[in-house]
């Protein structure tokens, strides 16, 4: 894209709809660049950024009682481009003057949808066949606005509609959600399609464009970055060297918390790059700060500031560095807008720092990026495999995967039975999305030899999950577990028990503290 030209911009409007990221992600995963937004955004802010497109998200409420989420109906009047979906359907037909009611006991998972004809600019590739879609809904639209025409029906309600005149098109199902049979092709056509999309968002530009600002923003200066050999920080600091080479400092807090080998890996990797990389070895301070600290909240929050505490003395002895780099993500400002939800845990993040550290600034330069775009990013800019693709770890580390108190030789148990099973599960070929080993508080009597033992029982955690935020535990065929239990008793001596953990999410959680 060049620089005199305004990227294109798609902007994706939230009703409290689960799925909003996915919305914006499928967008992104078709060249065109997408913000999401509060659902109320006024109409004149929205002509200010001047989008290309404008997609309404599904919610929970509905539009006919008091108090729902309402959209500034002046947005229909812009003559840019809506899609409505779910809840988006229902408040474009209501906001218009048509009709949306409860509809009997609604629809829930894959539904048959058949297009009507002559065919909507959506549909066009299914050639008027029936597709399966995602529905979950109870509302549905009970009469059409004014000029719209029904595009697309199932057993029960309209499933799409549009006036095309005026460019507005909804659906009352999810076409994000990969339970939609060609829902990228309905992104593809409403994009392309019908807002006239050209497809200028590359992650290329994306490096190009954050170096550029990363040189204007710290100029001469130095810039500091909590590098916890995450994902996050790690692309982050792979940018960062390239944008302002021997101007970052990485300061990574090694709590003693890593896997088998990590930090030394995580230390090999950037003492390569063109950057100053500090290692902390803070093993001995973080044992005794939990020195008698067996739950499970107590253990994140100590952990949680003693991180800070190292922080901030060693960032102290470093001098003056104006600049503070965090590898915020685009999902962390979204969630941070407001969310609703219980504290199930406090997660804790080296980005987590507190607000009161004393920086000139702060850079944050993948904060428009989702998770997946960040991997593809770190491999763009060179990252090994091992660290791009890494599974998402805790914070406070494996001391939050021995259930009770951490010692440490409970910590290098726990490190080589996660080692084993990571050896086996690594090359498998339905590798679950995360899985871990976890050192439990309950022991077992076993025989080993002719010996009675009586010893901690460790448990396999592994879990097929799109999004962290639910999961199902991952079917492992019998015959990998029982070798990942054969070496784990046989390779660890003070192990003589292991099992499986078959729970999903709810009603458990992944981790097991
Ligand atoms: P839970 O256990 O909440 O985990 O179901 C969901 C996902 O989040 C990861 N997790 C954390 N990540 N800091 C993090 O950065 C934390 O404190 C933390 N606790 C859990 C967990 O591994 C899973 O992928």
């Amino acid at each position: 894209m060049s620089d005199s030209r305004k990227p294109e911009l798609v902007l994706v409007l939230d009703f409290g709809g689960q799925y909003k990221e996915l919305i914006a992600r499928a967008v992104r995963g078709l060249s065109v660049y997408s913000e999401i937004r509060p659902g109320n955004m006024s109409a004149d802010e929205i002509k200010r950024l001047s989008p290309i497109g404008i997609i309404l998200t599904g919610g929970p409420s509905s539009v006919y009682l008091p108090g729902s989420p309402m959209c500034d109906p002046a947005i229909f009047e812009l003559g840019i481009p809506v899609l409505g979906i779910c809840y988006g359907m229902h408040l474009m037909c209501h906001v218009l003057g048509g009709e949306v009611a409860a509809g009997g006991a609604g629809e829930y998972g894959r539904v048959t949808v058949t297009p009507e004809s002559p065919a909507s600019a959506l549909f066009h590739e299914t050639r008027g066949k029936p597709f399966a879609a995602l529905m979950s809904h109870r509302d549905v639209v009970s009469r059409l606005p004014f000029g719209f025409r029904r595009t697309a029906s199932t057993a029960v309600c309209a499933a799409a509609c549009e006036n095309a005149e005026k460019k507005l098109y909804a659906v009352q199902f999810h076409p994000e959600t990969k339970h939609t049979d060609g829902g990228r092709e309905i992104f593809q056509r409403f994009l392309y399609g019908v807002c006239g999309a050209a497809g200028d968002y590359r992650l290329d530009d994306y490096i190009d464009t954050q170096i550029r600002f990363i040189r204007q923003t710290v100029s001469e200066n130095n810039v500091l970055l909590a590098l916890s050999g995450g994902v996050d920080s790690s692309v982050c600091a792979s940018l960062l060297s390239r944008a302002v080479p021997n101007q970052l400092v990485c300061l990574f807090v090694d709590h003693g918390f890593m896997r088998l080998n990590e930090g030394d890996e995580i230390e090999r990797v950037f003492s390569k790059r063109k950057l100053r990389f500090i290692r902390v070895n803070a093993k001995e301070r973080f044992l005794k700060r939990l020195d008698g600290a067996a739950e499970p909240e107590t253990k994140r929050k100590l952990i949680g500031e003693e991180f800070v505490r190292v922080f901030e003395e060693e960032s102290a002895k470093l001098g003056d560095i104006p600049f503070l780099a965090q590898g915020t993500i685009y999902p962390d400002i979204v969630e941070s807008g407001g969310s609703y939800g219980a504290t199930i845990k406090s997660h804790h993040n080296v980005g987590g720092l507190p607000k009161n550290l004393k920086f000139t600034g702060v850079v944050e330069p993948l904060s428009g990026l989702f998770k997946d775009e960040v991997r593809v990013l770190g491999g763009k800019l060179g990252l090994p495999a091992f660290l791009v693709n890494r599974q998402p770890f805790p914070g406070p580390g494996l001391a939050i995967r021995i259930v009770g108190g951490v010692t440490e030789e409970k910590l290098s148990v726990l490190r080589k039975a996660d080692a084993i099973l990571r050896e086996e599960l690594d090359g498998a070929r339905n590798r679950p999305d995360q899985y871990f080993a976890v050192l439990t508080d309950t022991r077992s009597v076993g025989v080993k030899g002719d010996e009675r033992t009586y010893s901690p029982v460790i448990a396999i955690r592994a879990v097929i999950t799109g999004d962290f935020m639910t999961c199902d535990y991952a079917p492992i065929p019998h015959k990998t577990l029982g070798r990942v239990s054969s070496r784990i008793t046989g390779e660890i001596p003070s192990v003589s028990r292991v099992v499986y953990d078959i729970t999903s999410k709810p009603p458990a959680t992944v981790e097991w503290e």
